[in-house]
């Protein structure tokens, strides 16, 4: 099938909640996809960071192989041999006590919100129905009612109300504003140590500290969404490290499932994930085998292959490279290991064209929140294929957007 054919069946029969770059893939394998004419991309998007790994790493490919000619779900009504021992080494991994194994990111989030507000009933002492949970503008935590309820993003919002009450937004990364929202019935201060979806926005130096002061001396908690930032994505394995803190409880997906399967999960101590009771929560495929299995792959692959030093040296190669480009386009280059955000300014136009541009010549970007193209490639990308993307990077952000045909790897 042609990529013609085949984004012309996806527009006819699938709904139209996304606007892709007009590429298909049929193909990958690390860092290169391939589309059905055998054009070859680099992928510096990683599906929104959920192919830490790479493409297809043949350690997670076998894993699901293996696992899949045993055993692929259970449901948690019944024990499965392999949850025990991912959740053991998710935990070692993180640091954490305890974990509960979801799917996809928003459950993740959404896991959060019902053990902070539990935990500020049952061990807290808030009144029934007064907790507060505190979020950033420009957060990104997923897409379900309640999520986009407290998004500051109006398309996400429009025509999906009545929404979830009890979140009270702060600018993102405003110290004093952060320190006046907290009350009694402040239970928790759920944030992106990184925000990604907003356009990779580094908060300044101090304010996770200072998050962190805020939660002990009100007795609430902080709960980091690493969804997106963590395993290794920042160049070290959460973000948050880079302030030398640690949350009460962490959100984790994407990169979880090694670009394979949907695996996600809630971090937290005992104290925190004592509150649920048998009955309180679940999902049917969450803890399955088979992403247990993956799960399990997927952070070994991250250990082993030291991919969160990786990500720290070639983001700092990457970025150092960005900011040499001189460019009259660019507005700031700014990130932390792999995941790096170039800004266009705003009286060139948004950033669509060149991730267009960018495309024509072999390179999968994609702009985030109009005026910023995000590049977060696997973080197995070599100091080479960095050294081949920047050649044409440097030509499309110095306004070359060729128009026309597709100047990819070999062509
Ligand atoms: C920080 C963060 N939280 C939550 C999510 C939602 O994850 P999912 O799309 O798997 O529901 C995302 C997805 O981009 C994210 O970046």
């Amino acid at each position: 099938m042609s990529s013609k054919d085949a984004i012309e069946l996806a527009e006819k029969f699938g709904a139209h909640n996304y606007h892709p770059l007009p590429i298909v893939i049929s193909g990958a394998e690390g860092v290169w996809v391939e589309d059905p004419e055998g054009r070859k991309f680099m992928d510096m998007l990683s599906a929104y960071s959920a192919l830490n790994q790479g493409h297809r790493h043949p350690k997670i490919i076998q894993a699901l192989i293996d696992q899949a000619n045993k055993v692929t779900l259970t449901s948690r009504a019944f024990h499965n041999d392999q949850l025990g021992v991912f959740l053991k080494l998710l935990c070692e991994v993180t640091g954490f006590e305890s974990a509960l194994p979801m799917n996809t990111g928003a459950e993740a989030v959404e896991t959060a919100i019902k053990a902070i507000r539990k935990w500020g009933y049952k061990k807290k002492g808030v009144a029934a129905g007064k907790a507060e949970i505190i979020v950033c503008t420009d957060n990104f935590h997923g897409r379900t009612t309640t999520i986009v309820g407290f998004s500051t993003e109006d398309q996400y919002k429009d025509g999906f109300g009545p929404f979830t009450p009890g979140f009270v937004v702060v600018p993102f990364g405003d110290t004093a504003a952060l320190e006046a929202a907290f009350n009694e019935n402040t239970v928790g201060f759920l944030v992106e140590p990184i925000q990604g979806e907003a356009g990779i926005n580094v908060p300044p130096a101090g304010y996770m500290k200072r998050a962190r002061e805020l939660c002990d001396e009100y007795k609430a908690l902080l709960c980091c969404d690493e969804i997106q930032t963590g395993f290794g994505r920042t160049g070290k394995m959460f973000a948050f490290e880079h302030e030398g803190i640690r949350p009460d409880c962490v959100t984790v997906g994407k990169a979880l499932g090694g670009g394979v399967f949907p695996v996600s999960g809630f971090l937290a101590s005992w104290d925190v994930m004592d509150v649920f009771s048998p009955g309180d929560h679940g999902s049917t495929f969450g803890g399955n085998p088979l992403g247990a299995a993956v799960g399990m792959a997927s952070l070994e692959v991250l250990i082993e292959d030291d991919l969160c030093a990786a990500s720290d040296a070639m983001g700092a190669y990457l970025v150092a490279a960005l900011e040499a480009i001189d460019s009259d386009h660019v507005k700031e280059v700014r990130g932390r290991g792999l995941l790096i955000g170039v800004e266009i300014k705003e009286e060139v136009g948004t950033a669509r064209p060149f991730c267009e541009a960018l495309m024509l010549r072999g390179i999968l970007a994609k702009e985030t929140h109009h005026q910023v193209i995000r590049f977060a490639p696997p973080l197995t990308i070599t100091k080479e294929e960095i050294d081949w993307a920047l050649v044409h990077i440097g030509q499309v952000l110095n306004g070359e957007l060729v128009d026309g045909e597709v100047v990819t790897k070999e062509g």
